[in-house]
């Protein structure tokens, strides 16, 4: 199949009727996937970020973020096999970005071996700032805390909490 341009990324609100294609590549995405109760618990939640990539009428990946206080905490993102490497988790992350306060702290956990997801979120100015020792129980891997701050654009972690 031949690669779409990045102009044909879509991106909507999630909604329910989502859900069977978000499971589908949730399975194929992660070890250890979000069952399809977990998706539907995220999207009851009023003051959440869930959102849809759609390429070609297809969804093609999804995002989840939650508000906890003044914290959007991103639960979830993945992307389509098939269709990594074109920017879609970039528009979703830009979604984001342009929905939220400009002075807004987000934070986010990470497995420590994925490297491609750390560059991305890296490209949006997100800092690592610790460490969740085996925070993953299929493996026991660690997990990398990440920020994006007012701070962690300025390159110091000063206002990112518990540092
Ligand atoms: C991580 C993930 C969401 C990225 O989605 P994507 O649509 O392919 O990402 P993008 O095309 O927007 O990538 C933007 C940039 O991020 C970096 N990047 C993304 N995936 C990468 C990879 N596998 N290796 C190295 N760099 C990568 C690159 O800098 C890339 O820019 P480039 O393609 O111009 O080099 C996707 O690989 C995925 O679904 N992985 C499985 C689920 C997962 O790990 N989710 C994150 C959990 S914290």
């Amino acid at each position: 199949m031949t690669a779409p341009p990045a102009a044909a990324i879509e991106v909507r609100r999630l909604t329910y009727a989502d859900l069977p294609e978000v499971v589908a590549i949730e399975r194929r995405a992660f070890t250890s996937a979000w069952s399809l109760a977990m998706f539907v618990l995220e999207l009851s939640k009023p003051s959440g970020i869930c959102l849809a990539a759609v390429v070609e009428r297809e969804l093609a990946g999804y995002l989840i973020c939650s508000r906890y206080d003044t914290v959007w905490h991103i639960m979830n993102v993945a992307v389509d096999p098939e269709l990594r490497r074109r920017g879609i988790a970039t528009a979703l992350l830009s979604h984001v970005l342009e929905r939220v306060h400009q002075d807004a702290q987000l934070t986010l956990e990470v497995r420590r071996s994925n490297a491609g997801a750390i560059t991305l979120y890296e490209s949006f100015g997100f800092r690592s700032a610790g460490v969740r020792r085996r925070y993953y129980q299929d493996n026991g891997e660690d997990a990398i805390v990440m920020w994006r701050t007012p701070a962690t654009l300025r390159g110091t972690l000063d206002d990112v909490p518990g540092t």
